[in-house]
């Protein structure tokens, strides 16, 4: 979906259908939507009147067009109450709208900006907006499905996007922020792309070339590193129990970017079948899902260095499977790592921690001043903030705050959870000098983030689990269910600040 701006009056444009807009009791149109309203002789208010549209968020009311404008087809889509919009009701609607696109067949849609109106919000805020609603509300995971169905089908796909502007100062702004939603949520969507794949095609050698032919296509360096070789134990200690060698990528801004370097580490376990502490096997296939903290990773390089952001930021992301196969470490096993710091494995599920760990070492020696690492690390961060919110610890209050604020905007919530000094007592061992994680007691994000912040030390830090937001069960507005891509949009916004 190509997407652009024009200054042109509404009135005027030739599409195939119209997206505008309105808020919940609205009974008098105004801005955009009252221009198309007259328009349509008042169609739009008398549907107002008979209760047909009530303008609840995400409510859309398709009218088809005879003659008062180039356009063949509106569609009306809610904003919800005034008093609650913010920019994510905005991506709502506009999600809502494209999807009627969709419906239709439309290839050529229309859309006006949501939330600049009487939203009240920055015109480039609610552009970009607007435009990250549309893209991630169009996404559809084409699979390897061999018969693709009427929606997939390639001929009826939204081939446009055009944001439509009439006044011809906001032009430039528009144009801004339209092209940011467009880099991060086409981002946010190849992650999803990544995430939903089956793990036999994404293996780490998959990811790893993935990795190489993106650095090549946006100009950041790349490197492919053999984890055996480097000294990372941790590392190989899951890889072995797998046919499928493990790698270790890094991304690298290039060198004209200036300030403290900032090291992206992104969890790359591209299946986890717990090793010998084997998987129940229920949900097992789920577990191809366990590489979202790497495809949010990879993909947020691939957008900052769209962006042309100026920041010195690498990528460390480790990557392999976890399987049970005859080399695998057992529980009760003792392994070493890049660090020297010596753990005592006490299950084998508890691998993310592991490869994460001398990901963290590795990124230090590469002079992180500032780390950031994102994972599906446990299923007690599920229990504790399901699909809803990400949790977010570490151990520098000011990265929290700004990552809050960063989250704030994108609409992709974070939750804090505490790295209390007690956890580390279950993670105490009589034969090394820590366990893997404890035997029993919960808590187990906090006792994930503090096994991870005995690798960090005191460098800034901070430590999402993603493990119940990557990837949903049931849709929620411009998310459909499966992978979601988070947190791409929260990790660019993070670094844009
Ligand atoms: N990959 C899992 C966590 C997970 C579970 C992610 C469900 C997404 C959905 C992780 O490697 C794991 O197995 N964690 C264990 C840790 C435990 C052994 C301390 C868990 O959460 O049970
Ligand atoms: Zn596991
Ligand atoms: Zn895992």
């Amino acid at each position: 979906m190509k997407v652009s701006v024009q200054n042109i009056s509404l009135t005027k444009f030739r599409c195939d259908l119209l997206i505008v807009n309105i808020f919940e009791k609205v009974k008098k149109l105004g801005g955009a939507t009252g221009v198309i309203d007259d328009a349509l002789e008042n169609h739009i208010t008398k549907l107002i009147s008979s209760g047909e549209i009530e303008g609840k968020l995400g409510e859309k009311t398709l009218i088809h067009i005879f003659g008062n404008l180039p356009a063949c087809r509106v569609v009306v889509v809610g904003l919800g109450k005034r008093e609650e919009f913010d920019l994510d009701k905005a991506r709502v609607a506009a999600a809502a709208g494209i999807r009627v696109g969709k419906q239709v067949k439309a290839k050529k849609v229309a859309t006006i900006i949501h939330g600049a109106g009487i939203g009240g919000f920055d015109i480039a805020e609610a552009a970009q907006a607007t435009v990250e609603g549309a893209i991630l509300g169009a996404y559809e995971f084409d699979g390897h499905k061999s018969e693709k169905s009427e929606i997939r089908n390639p001929k009826s796909e939204i081939k446009e996007l055009i944001i439509v502007e009439k006044d011809k100062r906001k032009i430039k702004n528009v144009k801004v922020g339209a092209r940011i939603g467009e880099i991060v949520a086409n981002a946010e969507n190849n992650a999803r792309d990544l995430v939903n794949s089956p793990s036999n095609k994404v293996t780490p050698t998959y990811f790893a070339k993935y990795a190489q032919k993106m650095a090549k296509a946006v100009g950041l360096k790349c490197t492919v590193l053999d984890p055996e070789k480097k000294g990372m134990m941790a590392i190989q200690a899951i890889a072995k129990g797998s046919k499928e060698p493990a790698k270790l990528v890094v991304l690298q801004t290039r060198a004209s970017t200036r300030g403290p370097r900032i090291a992206l580490i992104g969890k790359g376990v591209t299946f986890d079948a717990g090793g010998i502490s084997l998987k129940p096997s229920k949900k097992l296939w789920q577990m191809k899902i366990d590489m979202a903290g790497a495809a949010a990773v990879v993909e947020t390089m691939r957008a900052i260095s769209q962006l042309k952001l100026k920041k010195n930021v690498i990528a460390v992301i480790p990557l392999t499977e976890n399987m049970p196969g005859g080399g695998a470490s057992k529980p009760g096993d003792v392994v070493s790592s890049l660090s020297g710091i010596t753990t005592e494995i006490i299950s084998t599920d508890a691998e993310g921690r592991m490869i994460l760990a001398d990901a963290i070492t590795y990124a230090k020696r590469l002079g992180a001043k500032v780390i950031v690492d994102c994972a599906t690390l446990t299923g007690g961060c599920i229990t504790a903030l399901g699909e809803t919110a990400s949790g977010i610890m570490g151990n520098s209050d000011k990265l929290i705050e700004d990552f809050e604020e960063a989250a704030e905007k994108t609409g992709e919530k974070i939750w804090h959870l505490p790295l209390f000094k007690e956890y580390k007592k279950y993670l105490r061992s009589t034969v090394a000098d820590q366990k893997n994680c404890t035997e029993g007691m919960g808590a187990s994000p906090s006792v994930g983030g503090t096994f991870l912040h005995k690798f960090v030390g005191d460098t800034p830090w901070v430590h999402l689990d993603i493990a119940g937001t990557a990837n949903i069960s049931i849709a929620k507005g411009y998310l459909k269910k499966g992978a979601t891509g988070v947190p791409v949009r929260t990790l660019v916004e993070f670094l844009k600040a």
